[in-house]
């Protein structure tokens, strides 16, 4: 089965708890996609999540939650390794490899580096700058080919086939992989409150976990065309954060007659956000159900878990080998 496919996939997200809308669209889909054309593998980045986390308390939780989202939307355990970063130690052993062959300029000049100094002034420690050759221990580990990744994480895809030409380069072998980065379409999802994207930390996301309840309640706050004010007012869809959320949760025709209604003021923004709701809802319901089926064993994901690290470690050790060979370590 897996020699069908078309390569390895790798990829990689820190554990933020419940998922929300955002992740969903611009990460989840397409990790489930991924799995009927891919060998696929994704990771939940604990150690990577400790360079920026203010506390670890949530962690083990975070880790839970997410995992359970990615189940429950279609990551199939069976054929696709899920665990969790730590689980599998010899990352931390490449990394510190990799690090000898990483300029110290190359690290400081990415542009993730220094957005995150400027977050961060209090807190720019050294794991901070060795972020990128940790992503790098993850992708090469596991000798993935293919990594899906929104377009922020370019340069460190980038930085990461520079790094294993330079490995490569150095100690004269090929056991380290060159990534190619894999870019798919992803709708600019945007925040209840409108302007800004959807994250957990600026408390403007629609959780997929949520009730229906819950759903239409933080709908029904959703910022529409700020031009519209009275509900007499035409309004422009184009310009329409419910709108855009229309487009990829309703049904075409529901779609068109919101596109030809709002324009003339013939629906208004109360009636246009609880169909929105209305739909949203309905297109979750299977993935509510399957999530509450699934948490119903407390065990479960940690067994899931557990196996995928179990499965993750066996490419990781023999990779390893090749790797400590090549170095020449004694
Ligand atoms: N840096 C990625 C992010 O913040 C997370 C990540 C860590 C990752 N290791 C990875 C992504 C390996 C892809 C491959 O989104």
């Amino acid at each position: 089965m897996a020699d069908k496919k078309k390569g390895r996939v790798f990829s990689g997200a820190r554990p933020t708890g419940r998922q929300h809308l955002g992740n969903y669209l611009g990460a989840i889909r397409n990790y489930v996609a991924l799995q009927d054309d891919y060998e696929c593998i994704y990771c939940i980045v604990d150690l990577h999540a400790l360079t920026t986390v203010e506390t670890t308390k949530d962690l083990k939780a975070n880790t839970y939650e997410m995992a359970l989202d990615w189940l429950a939307a279609g990551i199939r355990p069976e054929e696709t390794i899920v665990f969790v970063q730590s689980h599998v130690p010899q990352v931390t052993e490449l990394h510190t490899i990799l690090s000898m062959v990483t300029p110290l300029g190359k690290l400081t000049d990415l542009p993730t580096f220094k957005e995150k100094v400027r977050q961060q002034p209090h807190n720019v420690n050294y794991g901070l700058v060795g972020y990128p050759v940790l992503m790098t221990a993850d992708i090469t580990l596991y000798k993935a080919d293919t990594v899906p990744v929104g377009v922020d994480q370019a340069p460190h895809i980038e930085f990461a086939r520079e790094v294993v030409r330079s490995f490569n380069y150095r100690f004269g072998t090929n056991v380290l992989i060159e990534p190619q980065m894999k870019t798919t379409e992803i709708p600019k999802v945007l925040g209840i409150y409108g302007k800004d994207k959807m994250s957990k930390s600026l408390n403007n996301h629609i959780e997929l976990a949520a009730t229906p309840e819950e759903t239409e309640k933080r709908v029904m706050q959703m910022v529409t065309d700020p031009q519209r004010i009275k509900r007499t007012d035409p309004g422009n869809p184009d310009v329409c954060n419910v709108f855009t959320m229309h487009k990829i949760f309703s049904p075409p025709e529901e779609v068109e007659m919101i596109n030809v209604e709002c324009r003339r003021a013939g629906i208004g923004c109360v009636d246009c956000k609880k169909r929105f709701a209305a739909n949203l809802n309905k297109h979750l319901a299977p993935f509510r159900a399957r999530r509450a089926e699934l948490a119903s064993d407390p065990d479960y994901i940690w067994d899931v878990l557990r196996d995928g690290a179990d499965r993750a470690r066996v490419i990781a050790e023999k990779t390893m080998e090749e790797v400590r060979a090549a170095v020449q370590l004694p």
